[in-house]
């Protein structure tokens, strides 16, 4: 049988118990791991002594205290003596049945970021990418000028000197690439969703694939032929199962690569989001390649921008990804181990009432 104290010892967010005089009765294991002290050494210490906090907590705690009521505040740095400041969410409320005693939950954003990861790509990646926007217009008119440059040069070289205008123009046109893979970030149009037949969209994104950076794997449909149809916008989603063929073929061995599609219906799949609104995403597409799995220095932060393992990799593919699905309300997932990675998108299925009337065949 748990008891209390187990239950305290095993909550997983650091936790204090505030005395009436603002002195600590006591902190939880996860809270002596934050702060790197042990309660023994804490308990009977004054709060503000012990915790550094870059907001004005003091008059709000006093106020629950004496309302009975919880307090919330968001982002703010809470460090220790111990240990740096950390940017955290504090969650204060009225211990029950101890008089004017209160505990003080401290998330990290690190744990608060993970569970609502949609939309904490979103906007990092939104930052990211505004800048690089803004650059890229700037560099590009320079760069124009450079190539051109570099080409009126050449025509006056000998072999050897050619080699280093050539370089300036591949180069240029290299970086030029990137600049446009960029700019397509701040053109992407919210999503013109209607109900789409997703397998159209797998094939499609298949032959293309195997016409091009796909030609050395073989790519096996797996669908569920009942699958209804998608609410979706079919060109971002085209784009979408492309980014993911890409890196798939390009994890797959040069011989031996396999990419398997799988599309599948799963009833109960809902997504609770942080405002506690839900919706359901019953439609699944698997895009599972036999590569090497993710590098495990990056596989976290595979979906922001410029992150990638590629030596001249852009580290935008997952990123557009990310923001398409999440502008479809949808959500992606990976898992990934040595010799297998899968993405598995989860989409919305079209309204009922529209769906015959509205298919559009393209
Ligand atoms: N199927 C996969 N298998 C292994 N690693 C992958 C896979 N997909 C993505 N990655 C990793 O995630 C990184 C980011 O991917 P992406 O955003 O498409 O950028 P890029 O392909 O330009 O590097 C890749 O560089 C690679 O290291
Ligand atoms: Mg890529």
């Amino acid at each position: 049988m748990t008891t209390v104290g187990d239950l305290w010892a095993s909550l997983p967010v650091p936790t204090i118990v505030i005395g009436p005089n603002d002195d600590i009765v006591d902190i939880n294991s996860a809270a002596e791991g934050f702060f790197n002290v042990s309660a023994k050494t804490m308990r009977g210490a004054p709060l503000w002594d012990q915790l550094a906090v870059d907001a004005p907590l003091e008059e709000s705690l006093a106020r629950a205290r004496k309302n009975g009521t919880p307090l919330f505040v968001n982002d703010v740095d809470v460090g220790s003596g111990q240990r740096a400041p950390l940017q955290c969410a504090l969650q204060i409320a009225p211990l029950v049945g101890a008089l004017d005693h209160m505990v003080l939950m401290i998330s990290p954003r690190e744990l608060a970021g993970r569970m609502t990861q949609s939309h904490s790509v979103k906007s990092a990646a939104k930052s990211a990418i505004g800048m690089a926007e803004m650059l890229a217009h700037e560099i590009k008119n320079p760069l124009a000028g450079i190539t051109g440059a570099a080409q009126l040069l050449s025509m006056n070289l000998g072999a050897e000197d050619l080699e280093l205008t050539d370089l300036i123009v591949e180069e240029s046109r290299r970086i030029v690439k990137l600049l446009e893979q960029v700019e397509q970030f701040g053109n992407l149009s919210p999503p013109d969703l209607r109900p789409v037949n997703i397998h159209d969209v797998l094939d499609r994104a298949r032959r293309s694939a195997l016409l091009g950076f796909g030609a050395h794997v073989s790519i096996i449909e797996d669908y569920d032929p009942s699958l209804p149809l998608a609410f979706g916008d079919p060109d971002q989603l085209l784009q979408v199962v492309l980014n993911l063929l890409k890196n798939a073929s390009e994890a797959a061995a040069q011989k031996g690569g396999k990419i398997r599609l799988h599309s599948y219906f799963e009833h109960s799949f809902r997504l609770r989001r942080a405002d506690g609104s839900g919706q359901s995403l019953p439609l699944q597409i698997e895009i599972i390649d036999n590569g090497p799995g993710l590098p495990d220095s990056i596989a976290a932060d595979i979906f922001d921008p410029f992150v990638s393992g590629k030596e001249n990799g852009t580290g935008l593919g997952l990123a557009l990804v990310s923001k398409i699905i999440s502008d479809h309300g949808g959500w992606i997932s990976v898992t990934s181990v040595p010799g297998q990675s899968v993405f598995r998108l989860s989409l919305p299925r079209a309204p009922k009432s529209d769906t015959p009337a509205a298919e559009k065949k393209d």
